[in-house]
């Protein structure tokens, strides 16, 4: 009897070593946004630049999916991931990478969607993709959302061609393989419209909590927030993130955006006025529970969302002003101030006037790889390879043509000696003439002015990759 009695006893301290302690943020909230890379690096307009450096935190809102970064099973493309990480580093900002795997057959890539897979065959892709990207942004990310969108709104898996040819235990799977990668990544599981309780976030609380219990390495979770008709109360809110944390699981607000469609009357300033409450609920709940870590927002300008057409759901409008949903994002989360080293803003462009100081022969020399169409209008960019030669800093504009008329440009601003890459982004408008165009070759121009005033041009056709 005395042995049972023992034997309780220790059972019952173990399950309370077992359970873990709540998530608890050791800060204040972080605020971060997601980013369209083309954009961030290229457009001539530094308003875009200017406006992220205010956040904490950046996400690529597609630049490192799969479906971007893997166009073959042979070729991993970093381009655009890098120059977010290199931007982020430069302004003291964290970077989320978003996303390894997403339960989404339209947003996979070709050659794993059409491919005959068996389940073997398919956790080599999984693992060899987890492996290269885990690998090769290592130490410049610091979470990751592993798996996207696994679960169906009834709480069931959803489907996809992950769920299809690996069976139920994919996701399981993939967390496994990202440990095994890097132990010190924090590594997150994604989801839409599980923000609150309802059914699919059951699901999720179940699979987190399965997870927990049998040492699948789950850190966190993003609950995604892109609002609709349904404005959750702040103690919804709070409930959902509450029970994550319960579970020792860190919670990321990771795609906050609030559409003024859904927003009750029918003028647009009327709804507008309205948005600015359904930003501060969400504010609230997070700062509340101390396992929310972090809100992003999916863009943070009203000239770029995902949410398109009028939606205006984002804390800046289309000039880049601050909407009143950005301060009432201050006064609930940074109550004190600023508390974010902000860089001091990166010099202006050289001014291409005369100076005595500028020695050396300016050239400048151009490379522009052969690259499937396909290819362009999945990376919405032209990457172009610049060299600068003479002894000073030169603004570049790059000019591509097509059939002779132009197509896109971007201007950089380049130090000589150093090859650099410039992307020219490529819009909806392009593309379509791109798409049209099919066989038609793109030339780039590439005229660089130094701070001399004196310029210097190089054309370049494509070559085939080396
Ligand atoms: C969206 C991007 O915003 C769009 O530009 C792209 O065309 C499709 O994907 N849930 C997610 C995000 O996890 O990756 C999605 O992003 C929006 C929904």
């Amino acid at each position: 009897m005395r042995l049972l009695a023992g034997t309780a006893a220790v059972a019952a301290l173990l399950l309370v070593f077992a359970t873990p302690a709540p998530a608890a943020r050791t800060g204040p909230v972080e605020l971060g946004t997601a980013i369209g890379v083309p954009t961030l690096v290229s457009d001539p307009d530094p308003r875009y630049r200017d406006t992220a450096r205010l956040f904490d935190a950046l996400t690529a809102e597609n630049d490192m999916k799969m479906y971007y970064q893997r166009p073959t099973r042979a070729v991993f493309d970093f381009a655009l991931g890098d120059a977010m990480v290199a931007f982020a580093a430069a302004n003291f900002q964290q970077v989320h990478g978003h996303t390894l795997i997403w339960c989404n057959d339209s947003s996979t890539p070709g050659w794993v969607r059409n491919g005959s897979w068996t389940r073997t065959s398919l956790l080599a892709v999984m693992t060899e993709h987890i492996t290269r990207v885990l690998n090769h942004y290592r130490g410049r990310v610091s979470t990751w959302d592993v798996v996207n969108e696994a679960l169906a709104d009834d709480g069931s898996m959803r489907d996809c061609i992950w769920n299809r040819v690996i069976g139920g235990d994919w996701v399981e799977q993939a967390f496994r393989i990202a440990r095994s990668v890097d132990p010190n990544v924090r590594l997150l599981y994604n989801e839409v419209r599980a923000d609150v309780p309802n059914a699919k976030y059951e699901a999720l609380l179940a699979m987190a909590g399965d997870f927990k219990s049998r040492g699948v390495p789950l850190d966190g979770v993003g609950l995604q927030f892109h609002l609709s008709e349904n404005h959750p109360a702040q103690a919804q809110m709070e409930e959902a993130i509450r029970r994550l944390g319960e579970l020792g699981l860190d919670v990321h607000i990771s795609e906050l955006d609030v559409p003024i469609w859904y927003l009750g009357p029918p003028t647009i300033p009327e709804r507008l006025a309205l948005q600015p409450e359904i930003y501060r609920r969400v504010a609230a709940a997070c700062q509340a529970q101390p396992a929310c870590f972090r809100i992003t927002t999916w863009g943070f300008t009203d000239r770029l969302t995902y949410r398109c057409c009028n939606a205006k759901p984002l804390p800046f409008d289309e000039e880049y002003r601050p909407k009143p949903a950005w301060a009432v994002l201050q006064e609930v989360l940074r109550p004190g101030g600023p508390t974010r080293p902000i860089a001091p803003p990166p010099p202006p462009p050289p001014a291409p006037q005369a100076t005595a100081a500028s020695t050396g022969v300016l050239t400048v020399a151009a490379r522009l790889k052969r690259q499937r169409l396909r290819t362009l209008l999945r990376r919405r960019a032209l990457v172009v390879k610049l060299l600068l030669g003479g002894t000073d800093t030169a603004s570049v504009r790059v000019t591509a043509r097509l059939r002779g008329r132009r197509l896109a440009s971007a201007v950089v601003n380049i130090a000589a000696g150093r090859t650099q890459t410039a992307v020219v982004p490529l819009g909806f408008g392009e593309r379509r003439r791109l798409r049209r165009a099919r066989r038609g070759r793109i030339v780039i121009e590439a005229v660089a002015t130094d701070a001399a005033g004196r310029s210097a041009k190089a054309r370049a056709a494509p070559t085939a990759p080396r």
